[in-house]
């Protein structure tokens, strides 16, 4: 597949403009018509894939590997337990070794600098599956269900709780490309990271968007388009503090009863995993506003858009 981005990583959809956000949303709603029928569309026949994971993952996991094998690339799992990097092997010469024999690596890890220094010793793509910064598959894959659901090229308000980390601050920063409204709630003291801060604040003052914290959950949810909901504490430096959290963090919680000042025709997101009786309850996931597993199938389709234009 032809196409501009080839060879580029993808670390953060900071550094993507947004024509080219869109290029990729329309070539994932293109396979997604392609995998409905069954149609081949193996771009990337014959390639190599390497995923290497250092928190748990299902669906960035297997979608990637599905998407992979859709695509007639080989996915391969590497267990970093295993690799030398355990044992102190630098990053810069796993990177290099690792350049040699994959197309690609996907990487889900701790700190946004360890995907940076792989891309830089790596002359193939280097995917970011999720850091503790950012997670710009979610984020594409959120875009493309709120498009499917309410409609490209329209002002939507954003209705978020849960944990300030990676996919909350993707959804800001595709909330700021794209002008939309997004209200944070949130409990005192749990603030965004400064380097997306800085981005969001520059972004909003030329599309027009408008990215608001608050304590109070009926501002947030108050005619929200979309009621987005995420764990409270997040996989690493948050989980440590669980406890904490669920003190912090308790009513700050996606419900029937909470949501009823948010647009009629509201849809409910979550980038799972979730917890019941925590960021939200079983009755709002399992209940008719609840787009949660359109979302979830969503990053198939976004992934493979990403590997078959960024694949050489
Ligand atoms: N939403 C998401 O990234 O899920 P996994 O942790 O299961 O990959
Ligand atoms: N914020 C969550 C997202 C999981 C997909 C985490 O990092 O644990």
């Amino acid at each position: 597949m032809r196409s501009v981005l080839k060879g580029r990583d993808f670390l953060t959809l900071m550094d993507f403009t947004r024509e080219e956000i869109e290029y990729v949303i329309d070539v994932s709603l293109e396979f997604k018509m392609l995998y409905g029928v069954r149609a081949p569309h193996e771009y990337l026949r014959g390639r190599v894939i390497g995923l290497l994971f250092e928190k748990p993952s299902t669906r960035t996991r297997v979608s990637f590997m599905a998407a992979a094998a859709h695509l007639g690339a080989i996915p391969i799992q590497l267990n970093p337990n295993v690799m030398q990097v355990a044992r102190g092997e630098p990053i810069k010469d796993t990177a290099r070794v690792l350049d040699r024999y994959l197309d690609a690596l996907v990487i889900r890890t701790f700190g946004q600098e360890i995907v940076e220094e792989y891309a830089e010793w790596m002359e193939r793509p280097v995917i970011n599956a999720l850091t503790d910064l950012t997670h710009p598959m979610q984020g594409l894959a959120d875009l493309m269900t709120i498009w499917e659901f309410k409609g490209r090229g329209r002002r939507i308000k954003i209705g978020y709780v849960g944990d300030i980390w990676n996919v909350c601050h993707s959804l800001m920063i595709i909330s700021s490309i794209f002008g939309y409204e997004m209200y944070i709630a949130r409990p005192k003291g749990y603030d965004a990271d400064k380097r997306v801060l800085d981005f969001v604040d520059e972004m909003s003052r030329r599309s027009g968007a408008n990215i608001v914290f608050t304590e109070d959950l009926e501002e947030a949810f108050k005619d929200a388009d979309v009621v987005y909901a995420n764990t409270w504490h997040s996989m690493g430096g948050p989980e440590a503090e669980k406890d904490k959290r669920l003190r912090d963090w308790a009513g700050y919680q996606a419900n029937e009863e909470d949501t009823k000042v948010a647009k009629e025709d509201f849809i409910f997101m979550h980038c799972l995993p979730g917890y019941r009786g925590e960021e939200m309850t079983d009755a709002i996931i399992e209940g008719p506003h609840s787009v949660v597993f359109h979302q979830a199938e969503n990053r198939m389709h976004t992934e493979k858009a990403v590997l078959a234009l960024v694949v050489p």
